[in-house]
């Protein structure tokens, strides 16, 4: 029986590091279940590599519920990460409370990812923690709150970031993260949070020294030609396999070369 907290504690216990990965539908949720990838994160980076917007903003509660349901059902021996969207829990405790709630209640996600550290975000941690829901909690570049942070940018630069990034991080697992992703930060403070807290840490772009690491399905996959941040190392290139596949069925259709007498049924 998995259970993120357990399998995410006794890895950061051990020493080794914690893969995860984002999905957001059930074919490549099938194929990741059959790989040794700890965890899948249903991310609202949805909005940009699956919806095509320019950030994450417009992302819906019922999309990460859609989402998360196929890819729950693609890789159910993993534990599934799911997103809490932009609006879903900005407003209210109690609006975090049911959004979080409907996500554990619809889906069989395993835990529920929430952006930033104010009070409120701390407050909704504490209380989904006391009803039984896991919380990951996301510092550093929140991509939500882009506008605010002047940009996709390197955070936690300057000292009072950095000392501020650390204390916040402390105070999110007091009140009860099981975990904390940490997004496009200097190596160095990656390091230093991942030793300040008893959680693991999960990185994109925060170094070599977090507990874990998450990227990007479709960057690690190679899907964007023109995508190449510095965090990034590109695992395949699929959008030339892609291309030429593609290439190469057209032509055959083109050419009468497809379908073949195999693939045609009779009478
Ligand atoms: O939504 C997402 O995919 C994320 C990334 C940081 C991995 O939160």
């Amino acid at each position: 029986m998995k259970n993120i907290i357990l399998e995410f504690k006794k890895k950061r216990e051990t020493g080794i590091p914690i893969s995860v990965i984002t999905c957001y539908d059930y074919s490549f949720a099938r194929v990741f279940a059959q790989t040794e990838i700890d965890s899948i994160l249903v991310g609202d980076s949805m909005g940009m590599v699956i919806q095509g917007h320019g950030s994450t903003m417009p992302v819906t509660l019922e999309d990460i519920i859609y989402h998360t349901k196929a890819v729950c059902k693609g890789a159910q021996n993993k534990p599934i990460i799911a997103d809490m969207p932009f609006l879903s829990y900005q407003t209210s405790v109690e609006d975090g409370i049911r959004a979080a709630g409907t996500i554990m209640k619809e889906t069989t996600a395993d835990c529920v990812k929430l952006e930033g550290d104010s009070d409120l975000v701390i407050e909704l941690t504490h209380r989904l923690n006391e009803m039984g829901v896991p919380v990951m909690s996301h510092l550093g570049l929140t991509p939500q709150s882009f506008n605010t942070l002047g940009g996709y940018k390197v955070q936690g630069k300057t000292p009072e970031s950095r000392a501020r990034m650390i204390q916040k991080s402390k105070e999110l697992v007091d009140a009860g993260a099981f975990s904390v992703l940490l997004e496009m930060i200097p190596e160095s403070l990656g390091k230093e949070i991942t030793e300040s807290i008893s959680v693991p840490t999960i990185g994109i772009g925060a170094g070599r020294h977090t507990s874990g690491q998450v990227l990007v399905m479709q960057d690690l996959l190679g899907m964007n030609d023109e995508f190449h941040p510095k965090f990034l190392k590109k695992y395949a290139n699929l959008a030339g396999e892609v291309k030429k596949a593609v290439g190469l069925y057209h032509d055959d259709v083109v050419k009468r070369a497809f379908p073949e007498e195999e693939n045609a049924f009779g009478d």
